[in-house]
């Protein structure tokens, strides 16, 4: 009998797949660990402060038409992060700091960051080369500035990402993209959140220091600290250890009135099923790309890779004293581990709260209906349909039998689609590839989610997105208006070591297979030469 490769995943036999490490099955699995720590060195949950991402300093300029721009910028470095509380971990960081640096911007004001690669040519413990490519994940950049997989920074070198902020208010986040690395580079520190606010969201949502930014990402440890590193074959990362902004199960004061969080799963391939333990619900008022037409009330939310959802929780009625747990259920097609059910707590304090500030207490319902949530199916003017697959043989994941090394061989030229500018499509996505989930993710554009296995979407994933979680064996209808840029952008699956092997592919908007480019991601804006290093 020959086993195909994913029986013999099944099976976990050691050696039968090569590199010899032991895989076991897929499905709602649960294990003792994956850190080789110390029991002494091996945090606990909730024994440990949550820490905010510091903002980012910049200057400002305003040119002759009265265009206001802000200049930033990031030095990706070799940091040392303290997440455990006897040993340092070392990390790739911008500024040397995970998560990096909080950029905050008002709709309309452009940003240009100029990221500079002062990382060393290697990585230190996992040995790839470290060229980086920064992708603002949620911000319609032209293809230049968007991070694409194959437009690549050399250490020594820096971009400068010109970032247009016109998009109403969101929360998006920055995390480098370089092809083949992805998923190392992202868990080694490189990820940070960017938010651009606006007026609408300013009236009906809390905002300084009860408007929260949380990154979720699970790690696992080697004995001296350091971050380790086990894809299981490409088919995911799974840690033991939760981290909310960089730190294991932390805990955070709350007053008692209402908190907006701002949650970003920024984990390699793991989802979460989040609930609070006290069983009361949240209310969830934006998705990835901002305000929803009206805020859900769930009392739980599948949460997939890169996806963003900002929930209100309301701490009101909770005594001085309560502790409130953010709680982790799991997903299907998941590894968990003895914490991994547990997020982080709220801790209730008795601060005066600020009454004069009218979102203390205030759960909007109707908040706004931005594009492309005003657009109807019968918008569109065609319906593709891409098959997502796995091929057991060779673990290959493949979008409609084709990789990003089709296009790599295709000097960039192969699409998977060809949309007019602005034309408003449906895209219907089939994941066949049993025993795995796929957070599909769709570069340049917002999309609605039409429907689930022939159903509504579910109540939380009633906003504008750029990232739909696809389950086993589920299907997706999504309806996407394709603009405001033309050339090409990338699609792929936000598990990061699906995408880096190779499940991405990309699409061209208003462009001819040959006609001339002028903003051809790869060579447009290539990097320079940093003159000051260090
Ligand atoms: Cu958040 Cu193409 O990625
Ligand atoms: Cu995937």
């Amino acid at each position: 009998m020959t086993l195909t490769r994913r029986q013999a995943l099944i099976l976990g036999g050691a050696g039968v797949v090569g590199a010899g490490i032991v895989t076991v099955p897929i499905s709602g699995v649960s294990a003792k660990s994956a850190s080789k720590l110390s029991d002494r060195d091996m945090p606990r949950p909730y024994g440990t402060p949550l820490t905010i991402p510091p903002p980012l300093a910049y200057q400002t300029t305003v040119d002759a038409d009265g265009v206001t721009t802000r200049h930033y910028t990031m030095t990706q470095r070799l940091g040392s992060a303290k997440i455990l509380s006897r040993l340092s971990t070392p990390i790739l960081g911008y500024n040397g700091i995970f998560p990096g640096p909080t950029i905050r911007i008002d709709r309309g004001t452009r940003a240009i960051v100029r990221v500079r690669n002062q990382l060393p040519a290697k990585h230190p413990t996992l040995g790839h080369a470290l060229p980086t490519s920064t992708h603002l994940h949620g911000s319609a950049s032209l293809p230049q500035y968007d991070g694409y997989a194959n437009d690549l920074t050399l250490p020594g070198f820096y971009k400068e990402y010109h970032y247009p902020n016109f998009q109403p208010a969101r929360s998006l986040w920055y995390h480098d993209h370089a092809v083949h690395f992805t998923a190392q580079n992202v868990y080694s520190g490189l990820a940070g959140q960017y938010l651009i606010s606006d007026p609408v969201e300013k009236g009906l949502l809390p905002q300084g220091q009860f408007d929260v930014p949380l990154t979720i990402s699970d790690a696992m440890f080697a004995a001296n600290g350091a971050l380790g590193f086990d894809d299981r074959e490409h088919s995911g990362l799974w840690g033991d250890v939760i981290l909310v902004n960089g730190k294991p199960w932390p805990v955070m004061k709350v007053q008692k009135r209402v908190y907006r969080f701002r949650i970003l799963n920024a984990s390699v391939s793991r989802s979460y099923n989040f609930r609070l333990s006290t069983g009361d619900p949240v209310t969830v008022v934006a998705t990835d790309a901002g305000l929803m037409p009206v805020a859900q009330t769930v009392g739980s939310w599948r949460h997939g890779g890169a996806e963003r959802y900002e929930v209100l929780i309301d701490f009101r009625k909770y005594a001085v004293g309560t502790r409130i747990e953010l709680r982790n259920t799991s997903n299907e097609n998941n590894r968990d581990f003895d914490h991994t059910g547990k997020i982080m707590r709220f801790d209730v304090v008795g601060d005066t709260v600020n009454t004069a500030d009218p979102t203390w207490n205030s759960i909007p319902t109707t908040l706004a209906t931005s594009h492309p949530m005003d657009l109807k199916a019968t918008d569109a003017v065609k319906t593709r349909r891409f098959r997502i697959k796995h091929d057991d043989d060779t673990n290959i994941w493949t979008i409609d039998d084709l990789t990003w090394e089709e296009v790599i061989a295709s000097g960039f030229k192969r699409v998977m689609a060809n949309p007019a500018l602005d034309a408003v499509e449906i895209w219907e996505m089939e994941n066949s590839s049993g025993g795995w989930f796929h957070p599909m993710h769709m570069h340049l554009v917002d999309f609605q989610v039409l429907s689930r296995n022939g159903k509504p979407p579910f109540a939380y994933e009633k906003g504008p997105k750029d990232v739909v979680y696809i389950g086993e064996d589920e299907t997706v209808r999504l309806l996407v208006h394709f603009g405001p840029h033309r050339g090409r952008y990338m699609v792929h699956c936000h598990n990061l070591t699906h995408e880096d092997h190779s499940m991405m592919l990309q699409f061209r908007v208003g462009l001819g297979a040959d006609e001339e480019d002028p903003n051809d991601p790869i060579t447009a804006a290539p990097a320079v030469w940093d003159p000051v290093q260090g």
